[in-house]
């Protein structure tokens, strides 16, 4: 089960990743895509509904206990309203499991009225976790699968090495996520990616993507940097002065008294991702899309 964020993600990879995933969904009955509560635009990729074709889909925002619950709120409508099943869910603490279930159920029927129609014997429901990196699919796995000791030994005809775990009666959860490609190719996205721990610490650039933090921050929740850091209001002018400031009241010193920018900068990160900074979602649904697909309705509900 184990993918690493430290991928470096290039047109090789994305191919070998779209080949396993494709091979993966052929034999699944129910797909279901992970997002970010906290990024659900950044952390989707365009790429997934072509390879879902018409197999029943359902988007989960996970994280939700970090995001803005208006703003999953507003982001739950905009899928409904293309069509698309979504569940805000919170994996660590396993809050929204028995809704996941019930609406994989909800998904799968017509397929199982589909198979007693055609007098075939009905097996399980077969269902696979698809997202980036680190956006909790093996913690998701673990809590929707309880115990390793429920996980099923290799069944014949599947492909070596993968393995179906049970969940419940007519539930069948593919052991292995499926690998998805962060969008790196568009800057904002990228890094907020970055922010939320998404993409890998060595490949991106702090200084950036603080930056983008920050003016995240003072342009809309700046309240969130005055509270947490007991910043003045002469000390909220811009991004250096603020960045310079929580490093002093947080000893990020080096000699001389002068500030180690850098360190200053690790700390507000692990804030963010820690969610010592409170609840924020990066990503608006009115913000200016990425794709010019974005806007085109779901095949699938
Ligand atoms: P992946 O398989 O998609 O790569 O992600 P994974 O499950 O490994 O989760 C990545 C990190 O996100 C883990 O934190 C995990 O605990 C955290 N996480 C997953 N789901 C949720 C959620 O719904 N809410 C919150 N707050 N965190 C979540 P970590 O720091 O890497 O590990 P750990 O110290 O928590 O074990």
């Amino acid at each position: 089960m184990a993918d690493s964020p430290v991928v470096h993600w290039f047109p090789g990879h994305m191919a070998k990743a779209t080949r396993m995933i494709t091979e993966y969904i052929k034999k699944v009955d129910v797909v279901i895509e992970l997002l970010d509560a906290r990024i659900p635009r950044s952390s989707a990729n365009p790429v997934i509904i072509e390879l879902i074709g018409q197999k029943p889909h359902i988007v989960l925002l996970n994280k939700a206990d970090l995001a803005d619950p208006k703003a999953t709120k507003e982001w739950t409508e905009f899928f409904m309203n293309k069509g698309i099943t979504v569940l805000s869910i919170d994996s660590k603490s396993g809050k929204g499991n028995k809704k996941l279930l019930s609406i994989v159920e909800r998904l799968s029927k017509p397929i199982i009225d589909r198979w007693m129609a055609k007098g075939i014997r009905s097996r399980s429901v077969r269902t696979i976790i698809l997202g980036i990196p680190n956006v909790g699919k093996s913690t998701l796995i673990n809590s929707l699968a309880g115990s390793a000791a429920t996980r099923t030994a290799n069944k014949a005809g599947h492909t070596r090495g993968q393995q179906w775990v049970k969940i419940g009666k007519n539930l069948e959860l593919l052991d292995t996520p499926g690998v998805l490609w962060p969008k790196l190719e568009d800057q904002r996205a990228a890094a907020r990616l970055a922010m939320t721990g998404a993409i890998s610490d060595d490949v991106y650039d702090l200084e950036h993507v603080i930056k983008q933090l920050i003016t995240h921050l003072l342009t809309n929740e700046p309240q969130i940097l005055v509270e947490r850091y007991k910043l003045k209001e002469t000390e909220m002018t811009d991004v250096a002065t603020i960045i310079e400031s929580i490093g002093r009241r947080r000893g990020c010193l080096v000699s001389g008294g002068i500030v180690d920018f850098d360190k200053a900068r690790r700390i507000i990160l692990q804030d963010y991702r820690n969610g010592k900074l409170g609840v924020i979602t990066l990503d608006k649904v009115d913000e200016e899309p990425y794709y010019a697909d974005d806007n085109e309705g779901s095949r699938n509900g």
